[in-house]
C-alpha cells in the first residue's frame, strides 16, 4: 500500500491545491457568486464555518467602526512618526499595530474572558468590579481617555443598537452595561468602551448563533480570537495614515522640547 511521509505542517483552513483555492472548503467562485463579504471570509478562515448573515454583518460593522479613530491615538501616532521618518508602508503599519495591547484596542479578549467568567459565576457587577479592584486589575473594556458618561462612544451605541435588533440574546452585553452603570457611579471616565462592547457582544453572538458548542466557545475565548478584529480593522486606518503622510510630504517628526518635562 501507499506509505504516507510524515508532514511537518498541519493546516485546516484553506487549500490551494485544486483548480481553485478554497476557504474552509468553500471555493473562491462560490464566495464571489454568492456575493459573500469580508465578514463571511473571516467566518470561514477564523471560525471554519459559514455564519448567518446577521453575524457576518456584525463582524463587518466592528471592522468598519474600528478602522480609524483619528491621528492622535497610540497606533496612528506611531504610524505617522514612522512614515515621517521615511520608512516604507509595512514598517509604518506594523509600528502602529505594535501599540495594540491591553490599554489600546487589545482589551477585547480580556473583556470577553472576564465578563464571561463573571456571568458564569453569577457575580453581581459590584462583586465583579470590587474583586478586580482587590486584585489590582483594571476592568478590561471599561474606561476611555476622552469618552465620558456624558459623552458616550458612538461606536458602542451603534453596536448595541445592531445587537438589539438582530441578536437573539444580549446577556453578556446587558451584564457589561450593568458593570458600566456601577463603574460610572465611581468615576465619569469609566464608560463601557468599544473593546468592552465588542467583547461582550461577541460572547452573545457565539452563544446566540447556535453555531458553536460550549467547548468551542471556551476555546475561542481562551485562545483569544477577538483582538484580531481590532488589529484587522485598525490596519485599514494605519495604512491610510501612512499614505496621508507621504502624500503631504511631511518631514521627519521631532517632538518639541517644550512638551517634555526634563527633570532629575
Ligand atoms: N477599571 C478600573 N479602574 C479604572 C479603569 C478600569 N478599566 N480605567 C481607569 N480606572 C481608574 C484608574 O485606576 C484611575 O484611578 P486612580 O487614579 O485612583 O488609580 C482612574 O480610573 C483614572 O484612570 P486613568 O489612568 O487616568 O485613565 P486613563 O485615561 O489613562 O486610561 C484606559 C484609559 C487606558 C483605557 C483605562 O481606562 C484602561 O486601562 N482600561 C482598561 C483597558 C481597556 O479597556 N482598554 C481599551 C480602551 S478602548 C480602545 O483602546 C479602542
Ligand atoms: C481608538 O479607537 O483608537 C480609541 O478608542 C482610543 C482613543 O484613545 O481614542
Amino acid at each position: 500500500g501507499k506509505i504516507r511521509a510524515p508532514t511537518h505542517i498541519i493546516s485546516t483552513i484553506s487549500d490551494d491545491r485544486g483548480e481553485e483555492p478554497t476557504y474552509a472548503g468553500v471555493p473562491m467562485s462560490t464566495i464571489v457568486e454568492r456575493g459573500y463579504g469580508v465578514g463571511d471570509v473571516i467566518s470561514l478562515l477564523w471560525f471554519k464555518r459559514s455564519l448567518p448573515r446577521y453575524c457576518t454583518k456584525f463582524i463587518e460593522i466592528c471592522i468598519m467602526l474600528c478602522a480609524d479613530h483619528g491621528p492622535c491615538v497610540s497606533g496612528a501616532h506611531n504610524t505617522i512618526v514612522t512614515a515621517r521618518a521615511g520608512k516604507d508602508l509595512v514598517s509604518s503599519l506594523v509600528s502602529g499595530l505594535l501599540t495594540i495591547g491591553p490599554r489600546f484596542g487589545g482589551a477585547i479578549d480580556d473583556a470577553a474572558r472576564y465578563f464571561k467568567d463573571a456571568v458564569d459565576r453569577g457575580l453581581t457587577p459590584y462583586e465583579f468590579v470590587e474583586s478586580m479592584k482587590k486584585k489590582g486589575i483594571r476592568v478590561p473594556g471599561i474606561g476611555h481617555r476622552i469618552k465620558r458618561g456624558d459623552n458616550r462612544d458612538k461606536r458602542v451605541e451603534l453596536l448595541q443598537e445592531y445587537a438589539h435588533t438582530h441578536f437573539p440574546s444580549q446577556k453578556h452585553m446587558d451584564y457589561a452595561v450593568q458593570v458600566e452603570t456601577y463603574t460610572l457611579s465611581k468615576a465619569n471616565n469609566l464608560v463601557l468602551n468599544v473593546d468592552g462592547a465588542i467583547g461582550s457582544l461577541f460572547l452573545d453572538l457565539l452563544a446566540g448563533s447556535g453555531m458553536f458548542n460550549k467547548q468551542e466557545i471556551d476555546e475561542i475565548v481562551e485562545i483569544g480570537y477577538l483582538n484580531g478584529l481590532f488589529v484587522l480593522a485598525r490596519a485599514i486606518g494605519l495604512i491610510g495614515h501612512t499614505f496621508d503622510q507621504k502624500r503631504l510630504k511631511q518631514p521627519l517628526y521631532r517632538h518639541p522640547w517644550e512638551d517634555v518635562l526634563y527633570t532629575k
